[in-house]
């Protein structure tokens, strides 16, 4: 029977490994690099609100689907979609669904390294205490030769995802356990500190007012989109993370309970990073919507100025650092487990092709931003276009295939099973979601885009 097969991968220790795994892949550079300069670039307050409505009534009930199917399949998203679709009787094409969450997890993981590599530099500028003697100018010139540099980002880029392929090759539970059980919670006291900070030193009512005060009229049908495609960015969803990791999870667990506890710490992160950033944005005259540099030009700032600063910098960057390394492992692992379940490799050799790969893809995501900068597409680089496709596109898309398959293909007594929820109020509101308003909020989101696209290339005259 379906529910009772194994993974051959190993299982997590406990629920509470599950959920630190899981969190630890949730909470990355999608919410303090990312969320802050989305946000920004979408006029802050409305924005935020779609988000938080995004995170609630799509992300987690897509979240709940994932772990679900990830764990009724125990195998790589591409053969847990194809082996449910056999059990329930439906098309083994299901397994499309994975290989476009193998395919968006490359994508993600070659410009996620490459901030990941910024990240890691920045450890080493703020160890250096050269911040002190700058001001916010200067900061933010520092961070553009940095980004201008192909070399730099090179060497900081390959540093990063070997870090990631080493813990890939180990096994996600050896070293990936320790460090997501010290390092978070660590991140989440100094991220408190810095908020802190911000309010003594910042702009922190205009900081505040510009995160939770909304004005409509700011946001766009494309911000929509991109608030829709930030909550599945930053709880991994629609790529088969979230999956791949709910197959190593035992039975017995409840996974709504589970799901919560992980939605919840994820937006926490996100507001406080934008609580701690745009106080400084505003205090330091920058300008809110300053691009993918947003968090590198403000929070230096802060830290050339208070007492400790070189310390709490690099500690700040090293823990940052730690987030997106638990992060990138689970955007490498469906890929190497369906590499070790289907090619027959080792772990070794599976996450050394599968790092080579997405190493190899950053490389343009990286000259994009200093010597092809000229070569753009729709007006972005390649670096901004796999940033934005990858989350406003792929992910959405994925999700919306997971919501479909566990709403309406996989049977009502398998999902009521594997969530152990005896019909009852919690039950029926996660299916009436999964079924009917997931989808179409989807569908809603992405064809506005398009509707918009169209009118502004002139095809709706
Ligand atoms: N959620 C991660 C972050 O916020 C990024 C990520 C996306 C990881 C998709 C896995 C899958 O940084």
């Amino acid at each position: 029977m379906s529910s009772q097969r194994t993974s051959i991968h190993g299982q997590w220790s406990s629920r509470l490994v599950f959920i630190l795994a899981a969190t630890g892949s949730a909470v990355g550079l999608g919410n303090i690099w990312r969320f802050p300069y989305v946000a920004g670039e979408n006029g802050g307050g409305a924005f935020v609100i779609v988000y938080l409505l995004c995170v609630a009534l799509i992300g987690v009930p897509i979240m709940i689907a994932e772990v679900m199917l990830g764990r009724r399949g125990r195998r790589s998203p591409i053969n847990t979609m194809r082996a449910l679709a056999r059990d329930e009787g439906h098309n083994p094409r299901w397994e499309y669904l994975g290989w476009l969450g193998i395919l968006a997890g490359f994508m993600i993981l070659s410009f996620y390294s490459v901030v990941a590599g910024w990240t890691l530099a920045y450890v080493f500028r703020s160890a250096s205490g050269m911040f002190a003697a700058m001001d916010a100018e200067a900061i933010s010139m520092a961070f553009d030769s940095l980004v201008s540099d192909p070399e730099r980002l090179l060497a900081w880029h390959t540093v990063f995802m070997i870090m990631v392929t080493v813990v890939v090759a180990r096994g996600v539970k050896s070293g990936l356990e320790q460090a997501v059980r010290f390092l978070m919670p660590a991140l989440f006291v100094l991220l408190v500190a810095m908020v802190g900070y911000a309010m003594g030193n910042g702009e922190f009512a205009r900081g505040l007012e510009y995160l939770f005060s909304p004005d409509f009229s700011k946001l766009t049908p494309t911000g929509v989109l991109e608030a829709a495609g930030q909550a599945f960015f930053s709880l991994s969803l629609g790529m088969g993370a979230i999956m791949i990791y709910g197959s190593y999870l035992s039975s017995k667990a409840s996974i709504p309970r589970t799901v919560g506890i992980i939605a919840l710490v994820d937006t926490l992160v996100a507001l406080l990073a934008g609580l701690a950033i745009f106080p400084i944005v505003f205090a330091a005259g920058l300008e809110p919507a300053g691009g993918p540099g947003l968090i590198f030009k403000t929070l230096p700032v802060a830290f050339g100025q208070m007492p400790g600063g070189a310390f709490f910098g690099t500690l700040f960057f090293v823990l940052l650092l730690f987030a997106a390394w638990t992060s990138a492992i689970s955007l490498l692992e469906p890929i190497v487990a369906w590499l070790v379940e289907n090619r027959g490799v080792n772990r070794i050799k599976g996450a050394a092709a599968g790092g080579g790969l997405a190493w190899l893809l950053g490389v343009p995501s990286l000259l994009s931003l200093n010597l092809w900068s000229d070569y753009t597409l729709f007006g972005k680089g390649f670096f901004d276009l796999m940033d934005y496709t990858t989350a406003n596109v792929m992910l959405p898309l994925g999700g919306l295939l997971i919501a479909l398959f566990a709403g309406w293909k996989l049977a009502r007594a398998a999902s009521e099973k594997e969530l152990a929820l005896a019909p009852g109020p919690v039950y029926e509101a996660w299916r009436f979601l999964t079924r009917y308003v997931v989808p179409l909020a989807i569908l809603l989101v992405m064809l506005n885009v398009t509707g918009v696209l169209a009118v502004l290339s002139g095809m709706g005259r």
